[in-house]
């Protein structure tokens, strides 16, 4: 039985929740951030980080989950690429993952020793669930000569059956530097014809194949929502990801991955910005940079909306078998090669 915690703790908690959460308007439930809104929360984030000190836990948090997940209770937040190298570095003996399944199946990869849960089992994702393991074995056969580049949106499975990794963040530079002249790109269609677009402009020759899959959120982006924005918002700039369409890639002031997209709009004065991503990252900024002005055009992940407070504190707490990501032993250490050789060739900070 977990015991109460006594009132001023709870509103002391309440207060510091606030201070964090105050500006976030870019709700995913439309919920204004006011005291009352934190006191109600304030019990269970209490409990959480109680909770994470007692079983020697960390949570990471995709910057794409709701805000008081990111802020209440999250030790790490980011983007792929920095919660991989977290997971990595962590002695924690659970790493509680708010975001996808295919990003907690990396962190168990790349941090076997711990145990690390999901708070739904459900959250999946489009570009990972496109492929599997013998939809990759299909395409090897037809390209034996391609080096195969997965995109870390996949399953453990898929990355076994991969040469190396990559994030948004370095998908260029990793991609352009491959000595192989024919490189087969799995799971996401779109972010292989920018990878195109990007080799073109940077002279390399390299032929790229890809597998069919698309990101629900990103794919719905079009040139034509940018041209209707800029219209109406002198001095706009737009801010996009790999995942989306290269059109729309192609008429946006920014592309990058989702850590990279709050260092461009930290760094840049505008009157406004359109975020082409997903919104829980509009969240993030509105904390983080509460000067900045955001125009709509966002888009809610339907799993990574999965996540809840009390879904965290349930895997946390006493976590179902379906809640607890397993991994046979050799897919594991198959597919932890294809990620090191992501963190060998991905350029250094
Ligand atoms: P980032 O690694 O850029 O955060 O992207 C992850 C993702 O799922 C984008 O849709
Ligand atoms: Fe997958 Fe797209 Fe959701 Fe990212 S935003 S987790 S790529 S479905």
């Amino acid at each position: 039985m977990t015991v109460a915690d006594p009132l001023p703790a709870v509103e002391a908690e309440a207060e510091r929740l606030l201070r964090l959460l105050m500006h976030v308007d870019c709700d995913p439930h439309g919920r204004t951030w006011n005291l009352d809104t934190c006191r109600e929360i304030a019990p269970l984030t209490l409990e959480i980080n109680r909770l994470k000190r007692e079983k020697d836990a960390v949570i990471l948090t995709h910057s794409y989950v709701e805000p008081e997940i990111i802020y209440g209770v999250g030790d790490f937040k980011g983007d792929s690429y920095y919660l991989s190298e977290k997971a990595r570095e962590s002695r924690a003996k659970i790493i509680v993952f708010a975001g996808v399944v295919f990003m907690a199946e990396t962190a168990k990869i790349l941090s076997p020793h711990a145990t690390v849960v999901v708070p739904d089992r459900h959250s999946g994702c489009s570009l990972a669930d496109s492929i599997d393991g013998e939809g990759v074995r299909r395409l090897k056969a037809l390209y034996p000569d391609a080096t195969v580049v997965c995109y870390i949106n996949s399953t453990a499975e898929v990355k076994a059956e991969s040469d190396v990794c990559v994030t948004s963040g370095n998908v260029y530079d990793i991609v352009a530097n491959l000595p192989a002249q024919r490189v087969l790109f799995v799971p996401d269609r779109l972010m292989a014809e920018n990878v195109r677009e990007e080799l073109k402009r940077r002279g390399v020759a390299k032929q790229i194949i890809s597998s069919d899959g698309t990101c629900v959120v990103h794919d719905q982006f079009t040139p034509a929502q940018i041209a209707e924005a800029r219209a109406q918002f002198p001095g706009l700039k737009v801010v996009t990801h790999p995942e989306c369409r290269p059109e729309v890639a192609a008429v946006a002031d920014f592309v990058g991955s989702t850590g990279a997209m709050m260092t461009y709009v930290k760094a840049t004065a505008a009157p406004y910005f359109l975020m082409l991503t997903e919104c829980g990252l509009v969240g993030r900024l509105e904390v983080e940079a509460p000067e900045k002005n955001f125009i709509g055009g966002c888009r809610l992940c339907p799993y990574m909306k999965m996540n809840t407070l009390e879904k965290v504190r349930d895997a946390l707490l006493a976590p179902r078998p379906d809640q607890i990501i397993t991994l046979d032993e050799d897919l594991r250490q198959r597919a932890a090669r294809c990620i090191d050789r992501m963190f060998e060739l991905a350029p250094k900070k």
